[in-house]
């Protein structure tokens, strides 16, 4: 399946993150997701650090980037790379498009860079 809706761009302030599931047909297991918006851009990431397995979302956002709360490494919201220790490993991104003030997700489009 293609995108799907995952909250309205209303639910997004500026430099937050909401955590949101995505449940693909035939797939057992939601997909947890971070959506943000930051710079005027709205971004998905798979809401899980690559370093030990906790919630993106809880984190701080500042100019395209999050924050994981437990030990700091810090994630583009572009190409989920980190960009500082302790986590070396890129989380996946989802494609986002934003139609009628609607956020819409593509799960299955995930690319990790
Ligand atoms: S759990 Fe995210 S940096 Fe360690």
């Amino acid at each position: 399946m293609s995108r799907q809706r995952v909250c309205a761009l209303t639910d997004l302030a500026e430099d937050t993150a909401l955590a949101v599931e995505v449940t693909e047909p035939g797939e057992p297991e939601p997909t947890p997701v971070c959506v943000v918006r930051s710079g005027g851009k709205v971004y998905a990431i798979r809401d899980e650090c690559s370093h030990a397995d906790v919630a993106l979302s809880e984190g701080e956002v500042e100019d395209g980037k999050i924050e994981c709360w437990l030990h700091g490494s810090q994630f583009d919201l572009e190409s989920g790379k980190p960009l500082c220790l302790p986590a070396t490993d890129p989380v996946p991104t989802y494609p986002v498009t934003v139609e009628d003030g609607d956020v819409y997700v593509d799960v299955a489009a995930a690319s990790l860079k």
